[in-house]
């Protein structure tokens, strides 16, 4: 703000030499060249502090399920204390700042060692569970992580019938969007005013001093700015490099559908089978450790289960997932594959539920899962995340070629204890003078190897 009334009284001084010469044009030019500098400087300053400002809670998400899901939740206590909007909680009713939830995050026995009277109080209050310490956490992570905890409940997910699939939410940047565009459109509407108010002022000052407005009637200012080549040029090149930004930003993202998370027709969360009841991801994904595909289980096998399992228990219920819209969804379950409960037996009405597939790399390129996960020895959590914590499945990695190919250099092969890389791997280490082979080293960039 200062800064803005140096400029106003600027040119003000401006407008006062050049009244008394009377030298039109200059104080014309000088005048368009300070408003649109005024302008420049708004813009990006304030820009600037929204995007540093605003965490992206796409990313968010995903570090929060990486590295916090584990403890906490956004609407439930578990280990940790619930985390929806903590920082705006922390900050009305603690007084604390970001500064100390960074502080905490990266190192919360370091905070409350150093006496920090909240963080003894909740400490306690966890009966002494100590929380991870997270100093790899950047800024921008936090933020992020913050970014996310701030958004407001999803609505449960409408479940439709069996045959209805479609309804997809898609990625979780729209909001981030929003914020921008809201952003961007409350300082256009700040700097109309304060353009407005800069002209009123410069009129006083010009009026106090006995100018004749008339007389000096000013060329307007898109004029002005038209007649100036250099403000032209500068803000033609401002509008390419913007405008390119956005359209790279936009391209990069087609066909990446990191977080793609539909809505399923029978309601299915690997949280409660694959987390609370420790079910083997290979009992239904059975054709992981031994073919291309992982493939989505019939529905006899879950039947195996569910004859038995008509409903769930009071305590598997949470705020957001009702005991009785669980349970009806196991009645979707029947419905699908025609079992009548009463009768205890199936009525050869059955119709097959469309599962929405989540992860789909195109048609040109070859991945197999056995090779990752029987020779390769990767978990499934290495690709897909935590997905024994995902109440609703999404797609966690970005299934880029960039991503596959990262891995490849990094990740080194297991060849202990396996008889088909015992002679490759010795005359490959020798090659490249090596005890360890990355899946680089084996051949894992080669185009062929992924595309047909
Ligand atoms: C190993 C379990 C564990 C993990 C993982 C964990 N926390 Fe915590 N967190 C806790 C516990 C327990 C507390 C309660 C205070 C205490 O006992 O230290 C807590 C407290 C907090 C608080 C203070 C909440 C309040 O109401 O004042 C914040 C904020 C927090 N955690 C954020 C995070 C974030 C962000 C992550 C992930 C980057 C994370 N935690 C990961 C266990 C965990
Ligand atoms: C009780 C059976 C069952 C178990 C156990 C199970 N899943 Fe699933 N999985 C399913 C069903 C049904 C779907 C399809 C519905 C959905 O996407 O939620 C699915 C979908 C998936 C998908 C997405 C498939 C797509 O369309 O791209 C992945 C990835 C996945 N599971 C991984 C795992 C992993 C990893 C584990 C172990 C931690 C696991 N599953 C355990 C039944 C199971
Ligand atoms: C190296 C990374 C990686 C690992 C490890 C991995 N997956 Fe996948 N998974 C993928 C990719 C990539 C796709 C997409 C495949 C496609 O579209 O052809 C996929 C797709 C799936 C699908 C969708 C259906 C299908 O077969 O295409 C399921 C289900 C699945 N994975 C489950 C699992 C399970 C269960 C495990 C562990 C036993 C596992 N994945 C391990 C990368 C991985
Ligand atoms: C190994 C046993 C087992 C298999 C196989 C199994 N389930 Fe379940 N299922 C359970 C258990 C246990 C619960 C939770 C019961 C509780 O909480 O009281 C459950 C709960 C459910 C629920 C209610 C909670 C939710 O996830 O929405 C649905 C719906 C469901 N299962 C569908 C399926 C489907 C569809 C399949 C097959 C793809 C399947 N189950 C396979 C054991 C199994
Ligand atoms: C998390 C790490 C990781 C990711 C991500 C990953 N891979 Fe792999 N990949 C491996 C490992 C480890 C091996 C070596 C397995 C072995 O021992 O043969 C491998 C081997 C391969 C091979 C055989 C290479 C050879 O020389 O025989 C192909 C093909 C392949 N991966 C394709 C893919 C594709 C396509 C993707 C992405 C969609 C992908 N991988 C993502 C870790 C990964
Ligand atoms: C480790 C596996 C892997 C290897 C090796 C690999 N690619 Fe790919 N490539 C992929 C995957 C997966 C995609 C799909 C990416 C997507 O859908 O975003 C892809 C996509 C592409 C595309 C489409 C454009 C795009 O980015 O979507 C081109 C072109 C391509 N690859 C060329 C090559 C060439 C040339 C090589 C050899 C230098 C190569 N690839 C090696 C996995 C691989």
């Amino acid at each position: 703000m200062y800064f803005f009334f140096t400029l106003v009284k600027k040119s003000y001084q401006s407008l006062e030499v050049n009244s008394t010469i009377n030298m039109k044009q200059v104080s014309n030019r000088k005048l368009g060249r300070n408003i649109l500098t005024i302008s420049l400087i708004f813009i990006l300053t304030l820009s600037g502090s929204i995007f540093a400002q605003d965490g992206d809670p796409a990313k968010g998400k995903s570090l929060f399920n990486s590295n916090c899901a584990a403890c906490h939740k956004l609407d439930k206590k578990m280990t940790g204390p619930a985390l929806r909007n903590i920082e705006q909680t922390l900050a009305d009713e603690q007084g604390l700042d970001r500064e100390w939830l960074a502080a905490w995050i990266r190192n919360s026995s370091a905070v409350i060692k150093s006496g920090d009277s909240y963080g003894q109080k909740i400490f306690d209050e966890y009966g002494g569970a100590a929380m991870t310490a997270f100093p790899q956490l950047s800024d921008e992570d936090i933020s992020d992580i913050l970014a996310y905890t701030a958004q407001e409940p999803e609505v449960p997910a409408q479940v439709a019938g069996a045959e209805a699939v479609g309804g997809a939410t898609g990625a979780d940047s729209g909001i981030s969007n929003k914020v921008i565009l809201g952003g961007l459109a409350l300082l256009f509407a700040l700097l109309a005013m304060a353009l407005f108010l800069v002209r009123r002022t410069l009129n006083r000052f010009a009026e106090a001093k006995g100018v004749n407005l008339e007389e000096t009637k000013r060329t307007p200012i898109w004029k002005a700015f038209a007649q100036n080549q250099f403000l032209v040029l500068v803000t033609a090149i401002f509008l390419l490099l913007a405008s390119g930004y956005y359209v790279y930003g936009y391209m990069m993202q087609v066909g990446v559908d990191q977080g793609y998370q539909p809505v399923q027709p029978i309601h299915f969360s690997h949280k409660i089978h694959a987390g609370d009841n420790g079910i083997d991801c290979k009992f239904c994904h059975s054709s992981a450790r031994v073919s291309k595909t992982s493939g989505i289980p019939s529905l006899n096998v879950c039947m195996n289960c569910h004859k038995s399992i008509y409903e769930v228990a009071e305590s598997t219920a949470t705020e957001e997932y009702s005991k009785e819209f669980y349970d009806g969804e196991i009645k979707k379950l029947y419905a699908a594959v025609g079992w009548s409960d009463e009768d205890q037996n199936y009525t050869g009405e059955s119709q097959p539920v469309k599962w929405v597939r989540i992860h789909n790399l195109p048609d040109f390129t070859y991945f197999n899962h056995s090779q990752h996960v029987t020779v390769g020895g990767l978990e499934c959590q290495t690709c897909h995340g935590p997905v024994e914590t995902m109440e609703i499945m999404s797609q966690y990695s970005p299934l880029t070629m960039g991503w596959c190919i990262d891995c490849h250099r990094q990740t080194n092969v297991k060849v202990e204890d396996n008889a088909y890389y015992t002679k490759i791997h010795e005359e490959l280490s020798k090659k490249y003078g090596v005890d360890k082979l990355t899946v680089a080293q084996m051949g894992g960039l080669e185009c062929g190897k992924c595309h047909y």
